[in-house]
């Protein structure tokens, strides 16, 4: 691979996946690996430059996870955050102590700015704290080169071995220069800032290339960004080798089965499309439980497919839109993230057919695939979609589902979508989604009661799915929706907007 690397260490910080992609977002490829990473492993990786992340524990506490002293002797600079301050001041023959009053949220630091960590920012700012404990002596060669108020030591380093530590986050938004002072870190380790999407490319198409050198690769392909990254991808890589299946489940958004063949049309990439609509729908029969659904949905999903697959019998590999982020927390000194539902809905099918995995985008954040599908061409509107579950539809309609329902939500939904579009807000909202519910209600329609379906509207926007607060839209555009799926979605006759943040709400309803 041509591209530097940063590497942060992960000491189970809340936001040292947002490092990562601060980092990636200043064209520079970073690599998250657990924080007592050994020395010698840390080393393979080439790093310009290592970042320890922040962390829950304190430096003393028996179980803290601590870096290997071996990584201050690669040469490499070192920025250190919260924990990752403190850790690097206790190993390096400083002392940390609890802070008398911890210090959480907002701070004014004074930093010096003759230091290049401080370098264009400014002598007062604002940054975010979230630590109990506190630098109290350096280590050797080092100056304080920031305080607040409360932490004397905020910032410390030493320009000699480019050390560098600092008590706030500055990957946050709320830490005003934060950027900056990561753009700063990266100069100071030479960064020649080469991850673009243009070199993502020609790296994704490599590693392909060198894993399949023979033998056809079958794409599943949802109708996502994910999946339709990976497709082209391989395309790319491989050419004619490729195969893309695509389960349309019958429980997609309305027309989005001849949309996906239509987009690759364009691409003159044929998808082998499976109308299976009639088989998840005898299955989902009667069927009321949401996990039960789901797994309905994966056993349906991996039948059809296994039996698509088959038809290859030249195929030797599966790829998959695995992203970073699941990698990262299988991986994770916090453990396999606690993923509340079961969201992977199609485990266990490499095995199942007896082929080798194929992951282009397991080293990827989601916004690097958007870039990378823009890359590649494919439309902007779709590269910047909002998530849609696997089970689709499935989790959107409360109680039993049935064609009829699926209609109907599809009706509503889309209306919902086209007012969102039409406002201007698709961007600002992380995702939308209409929810059928299991109740009818009494309403009057002219002259008519009427006794019908209740639609519940969501919208949330969210940095990364795990917390998410509802949007705040402008009341004529609740309205206009509203109003028109009473009047277009027949069946309909009353709409309400869902004001629950997550947690403790969940983004779906199911
Ligand atoms: P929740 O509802 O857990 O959703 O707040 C977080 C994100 O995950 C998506 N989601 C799913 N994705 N299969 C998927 O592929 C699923 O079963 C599933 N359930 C939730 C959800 O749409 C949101 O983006």
């Amino acid at each position: 691979m041509t591209h530097q690397t940063l590497l942060i260490l992960d000491f189970g910080g809340q936001y040292t996946q947002l490092i990562a992609r601060r980092v990636r977002e200043l064209g520079v490829f970073s690599e998250v690996r657990r924080g007592d990473v050994p020395a010698s492993d840390a080393k393979a990786l080439g790093p310009i430059g290592i970042v320890l992340s922040g962390g829950p524990a304190s430096i003393y506490e028996d179980g803290a996870i601590r870096p290997d002293p071996g990584v201050f002797g690669l040469g490499a600079p070192v920025l250190g955050l919260c924990y990752g301050q403190q850790a690097m001041a206790h190993l390096l023959g400083g002392q940390v102590e609890p802070a008398g009053s911890r210090e959480y949220g907002a701070a004014e630091l004074e930093a010096d700015l003759t230091c290049p960590l401080f370098a264009g920012t400014k002598a007062a700012q604002r940054v975010w704290m979230s630590h109990g404990d506190r630098v109290v002596r350096l280590p050797d060669g080092f100056t304080v080169i920031g305080h607040t108020s409360n932490a004397p030591v905020a910032a410390m380093a030493d320009e000699a071995r480019r050390f560098y530590g600092i008590q706030f986050h500055p990957e946050v938004r709320h830490t005003e220069m934060g950027s900056r002072i990561l753009e700063n870190f990266l100069t100071i380790c030479g960064a020649r800032r080469d991850w673009t999407a243009a070199s993502i490319r020609r790296d994704a198409v490599e590693r392909i290339q060198q894993q399949v050198p023979d033998g056809r690769i079958i794409v599943a392909l949802s109708g996502g960004v994910d999946s339709s990254v990976t497709a082209l991808l391989c395309r790319e890589a491989v050419g004619e080798r490729t195969a893309p299946i695509f389960v349309d489940t019958g429980l997609l958004r309305l027309d989005e089965g001849d949309k996906v063949q239509a987009r690759f049309a364009t691409f003159g990439l044929a998808i082998d499309r499976v109308n299976a609509a009639d088989r998840f729908f005898a299955s989902l029969a009667g069927i009321e439980d949401p996990e039960e659904k789901r797994r309905r949905i994966g056993h349906e999903f991996i039948a059809v497919f296994e039996r698509e697959a088959k038809r290859f019998p030249d195929a030797r590999f599966l790829a998959q839109g695995t992203l970073y982020p699941d990698v990262i927390e299988s991986t994770s000194v916090r453990g396999p993230s606690a993923t509340i539902k079961t969201h992977h809905n199609v485990g266990g099918l490499p095995e199942r057919l007896g082929l080798e995995l194929v992951e282009p985008l397991r080293w990827l954040f989601k916004d690097e695939v958007r870039r990378l599908g823009e890359e590649l061409g494919l439309p902007e509107e779709f590269v910047w979609r909002h998530p849609f579950p696997g089970p689709g539809l499935g989790v959107r309609i409360l109680g039993e589902v049935t064609p009829e329902r699926v209609l109907l939500l599809q009706r509503a939904d889309a209306i919902f979508m086209d007012e969102i579009r039409a406002a201007g807000l698709y961007r600002r909202i992380a995702q939308a989604l209409t929810v059928l519910l299991p109740v009818r209600s009494v309403g009057v329609m002219g002259d008519q009661r009427t006794y019908e379906n209740v639609a519940a509207l969501r919208a949330v926007i969210t940095e990364d799915f795990m917390t998410a607060d509802w949007f705040r839209f402008p009341d004529d555009v609740l309205d206009r929706v509203a109003r028109r799926i009473v009047n277009e979605a027949r069946g309909i006759n009353r709409v309400v907007y869902d004001i629950t943040s997550k947690p403790p709400g969940t983004i779906e309803w199911e």
